[in-house]
């Protein structure tokens, strides 16, 4: 990859945190009854969503939807088989009680997705749909389940009115 390429990765990373940083600003400003900020945070985080995919695009980031999917898989393997273990280790040996949970919570849940999509792509190149239904998110761990919400999170216990439907 030359210089541009590398550039073009590099703006795709800062866009694409920049875009989520204002998300959580913006429900941050809400809670602070500051409204107007909100909504700039929100306008400013849509605009570096569409700096993203501009940057992705260029590189030629976004495939087919087959593609996609191995790249998906491939990325959620490498974060539950390398890179989480390796963090979850690390923040014990600092006593990051905190940053532990949250890497763990992550590491359950990329499983979950390598599977999801696993799952997708097997079912795709049979030519076929996947079924028909939404998921639900727990958002207190990120656990990802289809068709309906479980009782309780099987990962980070948290009840039932914790999942947030996804169309
Ligand atoms: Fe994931
Ligand atoms: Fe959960």
């Amino acid at each position: 990859m030359d210089n541009t390429g590398e550039n073009l990765k590099t703006a795709f990373a800062g866009e694409s945190q920049a875009s989520r940083r204002y998300l959580f600003f913006a429900e941050k400003a809400e809670k602070e009854s500051y409204k107007s900020i909100a909504r700039l945070f929100r306008a400013a985080a849509e605009a570096e969503t569409v700096h993203a995919r501009n940057h992705l695009g260029a590189i030629g980031g976004i495939g087919t939807t087959e593609g996609n999917l191995g790249i998906a898989i491939e990325g959620e393997h490498y974060e539950f088989m390398q890179m989480y273990p390796g963090f979850i280790d690390q923040a014990e040996t600092d006593k990051n009680k905190r940053a532990q949970v949250s890497f763990s919570y992550a590491n359950e849940v990329e499983k979950v997705h390598h599977a999801l999509y696993q799952e997708a792509l097997q079912t795709l190149r049979a030519g076929k749909q996947i079924k028909d239904e939404p998921y639900y998110v727990c958002q207190v761990c990120g656990n990802t389940v289809a068709g309906e919400a479980p009782e309780v999170c099987p990962i980070c216990g948290s009840p039932r009115k914790q999942f947030k439907r996804v169309e």
